[in-house]
């Protein structure tokens, strides 16, 4: 019954925990849009129990927000709308990043199921970077208003990363996949949600440098304006049970799943709805 649906808050910032509804392609629309706005205003959205779901029903599900993408632009997923994704070494998705920004049109959601939960760890982390851009001091956003950045799945963002084992053969190997075929995009670095008309701060680690400046200028930039988006408070952090759904909106958040379950088995399943080339301030 949709009087059984209920949105709790988990977070200051960011996050809500939806209970009294049973995912499914069949929902009714007011159930829909009902998820949906609690998308659009807490960034991401966690279900606990819904284990009947199954790659058809999860899709059948996804289908109701829109119209789903390629599972992933260069990986060979295996299926046409779902992205598994395993403790890959080398595939890691344990550094801040907003899914899929290399190419032109990014995806608006993510819908994320929880398969083969590890015994610990394992959390996934989302930060809100529409609160981020509101917070920033008017100097900044002055600074980053007519800002453009460079987003390329072939940036090495990896090699900054510890946990990666550069001699690992299917690390590399999956690493070569990933960017077998070069996107590369530029973005306003604010852009302006196309649903909800907030302004939200678009980077992750698939910038490799802001447009006009160096290297080295581009770094300092970008770790001053990521450390906006990551701090503690801005984040909402998910422990998974099997069975779990998360959903977020990919135009207003970053996320990070924590790689910290040794050699235990994680496998989450996720599947993508096709969204808007980001707009600028200034159209
Ligand atoms: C992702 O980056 O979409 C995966 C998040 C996760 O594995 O928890």
């Amino acid at each position: 019954r949709l009087d059984d649906l209920q949105v709790h808050r988990l977070g200051g910032r960011i996050g809500a925990h939806i209970d009294g509804v049973r995912l499914s392609g069949n929902l009714d629309d007011t159930a829909v849009a009902r998820i949906r706005a609690a998308i659009l205003q807490h960034k991401v959205v966690f279900f606990r129990g819904q284990d009947h779901l199954d790659d058809d029903t999860h899709i059948a599900f996804a289908e109701r927000l829109g119209t789903l993408t390629t599972a992933h632009p260069t990986v060979n997923t295996g299926s046409e709308r779902i992205y598994t994704l395993t403790a890959n070494k080398g595939m890691a998705a344990n550094s801040w990043h907003t899914d899929v920004t290399f190419v032109d049109r990014v995806p608006a959601f993510s819908v994320l199921r929880g398969v083969t939960i590890p015994p610990y760890g394992g959390n996934t982390v989302w930060a809100n970077t529409v609160d981020a851009y509101d917070r920033l001091p008017d100097s900044l956003k002055a600074l980053v208003e007519n800002l453009w950045a460079v987003h390329t799945n072939a940036y090495d963002y990896a090699d900054r990363d510890e946990s990666v084992d550069h001699d690992d053969a299917v690390a590399v190997a999956r690493r070569k996949e990933f960017r077998r075929t070069t996107y590369e995009t530029k973005h306003p670095v604010v852009r302006v949600h196309p649903e909800t008309g907030e302004r939200a701060l678009l980077l992750g680690h698939f910038v490799k440098q802001f447009v006009g400046l160096n290297q080295l200028e581009s770094s300092t930039l970008f770790n001053l304006l990521q450390n906006r988006v990551t701090r503690l408070e801005n984040t909402i952090r998910w422990t998974w049970q099997q069975g779990d759904v998360a959903i977020w909106d990919n135009r207003a958040t970053q996320h990070y799943a924590v790689a910290d379950f040794g050699e235990e088995p994680r496998e989450v399943r996720r599947i993508t709805v096709a969204g808007d080339v980001p707009v600028s301030l200034h159209g």
